[in-house]
């Protein structure tokens, strides 16, 4: 299976090409592009790898097609990050452009692929992106995805610092977008949600929210989260690969469209398949708290989703 990642040279891009040649199926072939002009550098690096994987890497607009043909798998880490004081909105004159002219490359030579974005603000990319391909005539929503894994390794890692329980045994459902109070965490559904006081669920949602900024303001300048989201991104085209090559079973949460009844696109779990998502699941039961911060949300994850629409139309 040929998988691509657009933005191979930055930041996230080198780390999720570095775990994608480590830990794709042997067979496989990664092809990286970045404007960067040393992107055939950096595939030459990662080839020295003893793994069975095949790695090219490509610059220049004129080898997209080169990168894309044949590509069943499309993860975007392209764009810029913010800086401390931002907001994922900020981002959107920078990473609008350089989105939407990938998706319509995408739509060119391989609308067949599962595309999954990682460039901020997702919220709204994702929807620019699926009007691209609307246009373009291949939109299948069932094949588009936006990467809010992270928002889910963070809930998961905070909540192991409170509770004390091994991280490898949490499972929590992150819910709604990937920006500010879109973020959801349903701890209400977790192990030992009980034993943890209501102030407490509150602190570990605000901070699951806020846990980009805190790598932000962290960096001072330099960034935001790169190898964490890389984990996150790996952990999540790890699983389409394995899903479209015919695993069963394969569950992880994403920002999709159609299987929601609160916004258009919405992350939630999804079951992964042959052709992308199989099955929308359930959201299950959730706490009073949670079912305020849903309905709050819901106003700015619909204006985040217009934004990319009417860009796309304007
Ligand atoms: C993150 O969640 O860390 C990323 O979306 C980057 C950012 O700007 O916060």
């Amino acid at each position: 299976m040929k998988v691509a990642v657009l933005g191979a040279a930055g930041g996230i891009g080198q780390p999720l090409s570095l775990l994608l040649k480590n830990q794709l199926p042997a067979g496989s072939e990664l092809a990286l592009y970045d404007v960067a002009p040393f992107t055939p550098g950096v595939a030459v690096d990662l080839s020295h790898i003893p793994t069975n994987v095949n790695v090219e890497g490509f610059t220049g607009e004129e080898n997209l097609q080169k990168v894309l043909t044949g590509a069943s798998v499309v993860v975007i880490p392209a764009g810029v990050a913010r800086k401390p004081g931002m907001d994922r909105s900020d981002l959107f004159n920078f990473n609008a452009n350089i989105v939407k002219g990938l998706a319509e490359k995408i739509a060119e030579y391989c609308p067949e692929a599962c595309v999954a974005i990682i460039t901020n603000p997702v919220n709204t990319m994702v929807p620019l992106a699926a009007e691209v391909f609307r246009k373009a005539g291949c939109y299948n929503p069932k094949k588009l995805f936006g990467v809010t894994m992270l928002d889910t390794l963070r809930a998961e890692t905070f909540w192991g610092d409170v509770t004390g329980y091994a991280r490898g045994d949490i499972r929590i459902p992150v819910i709604g977008g990937h920006s500010g109070t879109t973020i959801l965490p349903i701890f209400s559904q977790t192990v030992g949600y009980d034993a943890v006081s209501a102030e407490d669920i509150e602190k570990l949602t605000v901070r699951v929210q806020n846990a980009g900024t805190e790598v932000v303001n962290a960096k001072a300048g330099a960034g935001s989260a790169t190898l964490s989201m890389a984990a996150a991104a790996a952990r999540f085209a790890l699983s389409l690969v394995r899903a479209i090559s015919g695993e069963s079973g394969v569950v992880e949460s994403a920002y999709v469209q159609g299987g929601s009844q609160y916004a258009p696109f919405f992350a939630q779990p999804v079951l992964l398949g042959v052709d992308g998502v199989k099955d929308f699941l359930p959201l299950g039961k959730f706490s009073e708290y949670e079912e305020k911060c849903l309905n709050d949300m819901l106003d700015t994850l619909k204006k985040d989703i217009q934004l990319g629409v009417d860009f796309v139309n304007k």
